[in-house]
């Protein structure tokens, strides 16, 4: 098999690399060492990463690129890749920073560029900046100055700063289709339908093969990921094997408990509901680091779920873990941990239970595409991303239960505007989110109130993200109903703010 092998330095966005390929029909394979399958490769491609050549030892990971470079290996830096590759050619580079949407200006000709305009629009994350290439050739230099592209003379060695793999580079695609071809690969592009078409009937059967008999429990939240992986077990091993459960953590939005349950019957699925709010708001009442409310409310809910496992004899649980979760929890050897998502941390060693996990193989947009094949009703596969541990990690500083109820009223106000203006289908998620504090003067009277943030933002998968303004009149008119509406709401304000930096939810 001939594939490209994408070296893994800890980039946030590696496993973007390899999903990009997917759908241009090029094999390839994710490591993070440079063993001997990058040396077997066809052409190889070094990602971004948390490193600093500015500040830490990377003379290992430059020996090895200087040798896939002299066995005359087709080769592609990105972002920590691409400084590299500069500074192995005498460049210089220094710490100066670009995050998220950044123009660049072209020049030069350069193979893997082709077909892109004159000046394009990028995706950036980085913090140092290649401003001397050394021997290589500049071929895009941003609106900041930074050297974004570059190539070696006579080699088939390529750089970019910027990010092709995430969907807010215009072009990206593109630009691995180049490389890919250059490399000698040939394209064969795919539909996403017909990918997950593929991915559906191959995951079918290897449940039924899994499947050994006996319950299976399944903890749904009437949101896309718990709702699909659901309906697709049913499917898989029949309705009468899957036992779906609704804890409700008390950390949901408003009336969202009853609008996912009747959602859910609409699917065929028809949870128990266990109301444990009390005990996760009781656990979490004055606990000011976020990570430490996500731990606890990981170790709550397996404490509950696994009573329910226990007192069904289930043999399975299944769990809505997708393909970036899988990647992320995987620790790899260069990444940092940005949060602890609540799906992968939260199943303790202990749980004596099989894991049924029909999504590993997925991303959201493609989780959404499977819902479509399926038939889930729309009321579900139209909802925005909601994050597991809920309203907990939007309280910002201390969590107190006066915090959330607030939060949660502004909540709804937030989401009957977006409804009623017809904005809600436009965004991929409306974060709204509690912080303090800000002196208000309401009647007359002094008023220490809170702050309500809110992020509205557009994206394919939540990897990257750009921000959403309203028109004026949407914005005064969510302020003014907040503000009036909400006691103690003293102030509100508009996040303008790409991901990155700002990752979506603020904690
Ligand atoms: P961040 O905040 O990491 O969010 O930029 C990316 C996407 O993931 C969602 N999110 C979560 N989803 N459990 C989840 O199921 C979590 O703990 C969690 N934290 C963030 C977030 O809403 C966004 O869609």
């Amino acid at each position: 098999m001939e594939y490209i092998a994408i070296v893994d330095l800890g980039s946030q966005y590696t496993h973007l690399i390899h999903k990009r390929l997917t759908y241009i029909g090029v094999e390839s394979i994710l490591t993070s060492e440079f063993d001997e399958r990058v040396y077997n490769a066809k052409a190889v491609i070094v990602s971004g990463s948390p490193l600093s050549a500015l500040r830490d030892d990377i003379k290992e990971i430059e020996e090895n690129i200087n040798k896939i470079v002299s066995f005359g290996k087709p080769l592609l830096g990105i972002c920590f890749g691409h400084q590299l590759i500069s500074l192995m050619s005498g460049g210089k580079m220094v710490n100066k920073a670009e995050y998220g949407r950044t123009k660049i200006y072209l020049k030069g000709t350069n193979e893997i560029l082709k077909g892109l305009d004159d000046i394009e629009e990028v995706w950036m994350s980085h913090g140092d900046c290649v401003i001397d290439p050394g021997e290589a050739e500049v071929n895009a230099i941003s609106e900041r100055g930074c050297i974004s592209a570059i190539r070696l003379p006579n080699k088939i060695v390529y750089g970019v700063q910027f990010h092709p793999e995430v969907s807010h580079t215009r072009k990206g695609s593109q630009i691995l289709m180049n490389f890919a071809k250059i490399s000698g690969f040939l394209i064969n592009e795919i539909s996403m339908k017909e990918r997950v078409s593929n991915y559906y009937a191959e995951e079918l059967n290897s449940i039924r093969t899994v499947y050994k008999g006996g319950k299976v429990v399944s903890a749904v939240s009437g949101g896309i990921d718990s709702t699909v992986a659901t309906y697709m077990v049913m499917k898989a091993i029949g309705y009468n094997n899957v036992i779906p459960v609704l804890i409700d953590h008390g950390l949901f939005r408003e009336n969202e408990v009853d609008e996912s349950i009747k959602n859910l019957k609409k699917a065929g699925i028809n949870p128990i509901y266990i109301n444990a709010s009390e005990d996760f708001i009781a656990r979490l009442e004055g606990i000011e680091s976020c990570e430490e409310r996500r731990k606890i409310i990981g170790e709550l809910f397996a404490e509950k779920l696994n009573k329910i496992i226990m007192d069904e004899k289930a043999s399975y649980l299944i769990q809505g873990t997708t393909y970036p979760d899988l990647i992320e929890s995987g620790k790899t050897k260069h990444s940092q941990k940005i949060k602890s998502h609540h799906n992968v941390g939260g199943i303790p060693k202990w749980f004596n239970v099989q894991l049924i996990e029909p999504l590993k193989g997925l991303y959201k947009d493609e989780i959404r595409e499977l819902g479509n094949i399926l038939g889930i009703p729309k009321e579900i596969l139209s909802r925005h991303p909601f994050p597991g541990p809920g309203l907990a990690v939007r309280v910002i500083g201390k969590f107190t239960s006066e915090k959330l109820n607030l939060l949660r009223k502004a909540d709804k106000i937030v989401s009957d505007e977006l409804k009623s203006k017809g904005i809600y289908n436009e965004l991929w998620q409306s974060v709204v989110s509690i912080s303090e504090s800000w002196v208000g003067v309401k009647g007359d009277e002094r008023e220490e109130g809170y702050i309500i943030n809110i992020r509205l933002i557009t994206s394919n998968d939540g990897m990257t993200a750009d921000y959403y303004l309203p028109r004026n009149d949407v914005v005064d008119e969510i302020s003014r109903r907040i503000t009036n509406e909400v006691k103690k709401i003293t102030a509100v304000s508009f996040i303008t703010s790409t991901k990155p930096p700002a990752t979506i939810e603020p904690c």
